[in-house]
């Protein structure tokens, strides 16, 4: 039978018991197929390479390496988060690279979205390679494929996210969550014991909030996205919304306009809010966000983050719009 293929009689796993018995299965293949060899991830701390991390952990202990890459287009508090988890708590063998400058220096001035991708996708290759060479013996690279992934070789992700490892590069690949679905990933990664937050957390793009900071990005614009997205995320965790609305965040278009305080005239930016909701990310509708919650998030956004005079939500569906502004 094709390794890549779910065997049809395989139950869904829906419940703790069945995620309990996939890890201790996994755990054990992973022990046999790894021995003492290393293994090296790529850690974002999204869902997939998070739950990963956890199994192989498990399996392998410190003879897992996980890179964590810091591109500078992180949320707040994104980077802080893996290091909490997985070094501190998990006690992983975390090499954790600051490449903020690296990856800004390079996209100024950029404004062509799919060029700006191509660089971020491009650095984040090099990056990872040149500290892949720095490490001696490793054997594996583990990978969070899933199988939507494998099903849709086309879809979201391979259409976005351009690039591949380079050939010297020549590990064995681990895909221990190749075979199950989302909520299945969520499942095992909850009774692994990762907070709830991580692992029902929302989709987030390869190429983080730089593509929420359309056109060039600067970094005063990219703190402005960054600092009104915690707030968003925020609030809608206090309205109980996380986990409930698909996909949200800020966007901030790269023109000022006018506004006043203390009776001065600004020239400041405007915050898009974008609330969705989708099942596949191919067509997606407007959360209806109620506007008490509406107001306070402006009100909050327009208190505390420096640089802005205005907030805007975005009523697009998919299509016409897409879900993000580039
Ligand atoms: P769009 O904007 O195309 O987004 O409607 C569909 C879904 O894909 C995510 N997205 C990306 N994911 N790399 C990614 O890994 C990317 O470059 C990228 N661009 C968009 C987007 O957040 C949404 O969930």
């Amino acid at each position: 039978m094709d390794e890549n293929v779910r065997n049809p009689e395989m139950k869904r796993i829906n419940t703790k018991e069945l995620a309990t018995s996939f890890i201790e299965e996994q755990v054990a293949l992973l022990k046999k197929e790894i021995g003492n060899k290393k293994v090296l991830l790529a850690l974002s701390g999204g869902v997939d390479s998070s739950v990963v991390a956890a199994l192989l952990i498990k399996a392998i202990g410190k003879n897992l390496v996980c890179v964590h890459v810091n591109h500078g287009l992180l949320r707040k508090g994104e980077s802080e988060q893996v290091i909490k988890v997985f070094k501190e708590e998990l006690g992983a063998n975390l090499i954790y690279v600051d490449a903020v400058d690296r990856f800004l220096d390079a996209l100024e001035g950029v404004e062509d979205p799919e060029t700006k991708r191509k660089i971020i996708g491009k650095i984040f290759i090099d990056v990872f390679a040149e500290e892949a060479k720095k490490l001696e013996g490793i054997e594996f690279l583990a990978q969070g494929t899933i199988y939507p992934d494998i099903l849709e070789s086309k879809g979201i992700k391979a259409h976005h996210n351009v690039g591949g490892l380079p050939k010297e590069l020549n590990f064995k690949l681990v895909e221990p969550v190749k075979l199950l679905y989302k909520d299945e990933v969520r499942m095992v990664g909850e009774t692994l014991g990762l907070p709830h937050n991580m692992v029902y957390r929302q989709p987030f793009p390869g190429p983080g909030l730089g593509v929420r900071c359309p056109g060039a990005i600067t970094r005063e614009r990219l703190e402005v996205v960054r600092e009104s997205d915690a707030i968003l995320r925020e609030e809608f965790a206090l309205a109980g919304l996380e986990g409930k609305v698909w996909q949200y965040f800020t966007v901030v278009p790269p023109f000022k306009s006018t506004g006043i305080k203390d009776n001065k005239r600004t020239y400041e930016y405007s915050v898009v809010l974008r609330a969705i909701n989708s099942i596949d990310a191919v067509t997606a509708s407007v959360e209806e966000i109620p506007y008490p919650l509406l107001f306070k998030i402006r009100d909050r956004i327009l208190n505390e983050v420096k640089g802005v005079n205005r907030v805007l939500f975005d009523i697009s569906p998919k299509p016409v719009a897409t879900i993000e502004w580039e």
